[in-house]
């Protein structure tokens, strides 16, 4: 595929990137054919924004401390996703409520990946959460964003079975390392074609898309 024709995707991160790290590997060993036009933190020590650098990806840094009013962040927000002209934004461990004008902007056209297994456990602490109720099962979902803050249509799930007197570091490893896959493989879908969305309804080569495709840890 030319670079006219690849995906333009924006990747949007405040922490450590290993998620981004993923994706940036996945196009690197011809697995993903995006290109990766930008990355942007909302914090400047997020690591993240080393892991573009080392990429050769272009970065910037907009932190809401740098403006006046939570709108004028917004606005300077929205006017660097806009000059970047991203197919999809990819929300990679953005710890940021997104205005609802921005996410409605890119409808169907943002994804975002929540480390349990929608619709439970939305919000923050989720391993904390399912080991203390004794889940048996706990995960990570892609989905699309809505402005309902983790409540968008999910595409893919990564499913692990949660051991006995296992620890909240050791959960959240397992569930990380299906991360790595589980979202390369969504941004690829939609990259390839195979996952569209018409008239609010999302289909995947073809078939409506009722529910996520699961993926257990073998
Ligand atoms: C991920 O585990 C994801 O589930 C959550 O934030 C974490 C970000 O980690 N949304 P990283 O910055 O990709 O390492």
């Amino acid at each position: 595929m030319s670079d006219a024709e690849r995906l333009r995707v924006v990747v949007l991160i405040s922490g450590n990137g290993t998620n981004l790290q993923a994706i940036i590997d996945a196009q690197t060993k011809g697995k993903l054919d995006i290109e990766i036009v930008g990355v942007l933190s909302d914090r400047a020590d997020a690591f993240g924004l080393k892991r573009a650098a080392n990429a050769g990806i272009h970065t910037e840094i907009i932190d809401p401390k740098g403006f006046h009013t939570p709108e004028a962040f917004d606005a300077a927000l929205a006017g660097t996703l806009e000059g970047l002209k991203p197919d999809l934004v990819v929300l990679a461990g953005y710890m940021r409520i997104l205005a609802d004008s921005i996410v409605n902007a890119y409808q169907s056209r943002m994804l975002n990946i929540h480390p349990s297994l929608l619709p439970a456990y939305p919000g923050l602490d989720t391993y904390k959460r399912a080991l203390e109720a004794g889940e048996s099962l706990h995960g990570t979902t892609v989905h699309f964003v809505i402005p309902q803050l983790d409540s968008g249509p999910p595409i893919l799930q990564y499913r692990v079975q949660i051991g006995g007197s296992e620890t909240e570091p050791e959960l959240r490893k397992r569930v990380q390392q299906g991360e790595y896959i589980i979202y390369p493989q969504a941004i690829g879908w939609i990259a390839d074609g195979r996952l569209t969305v018409h008239k609010g309804r999302i289909m995947l080569d073809g078939e409506e898309l009722l529910k996520p495709v699961v993926i257990d840890q073998s």
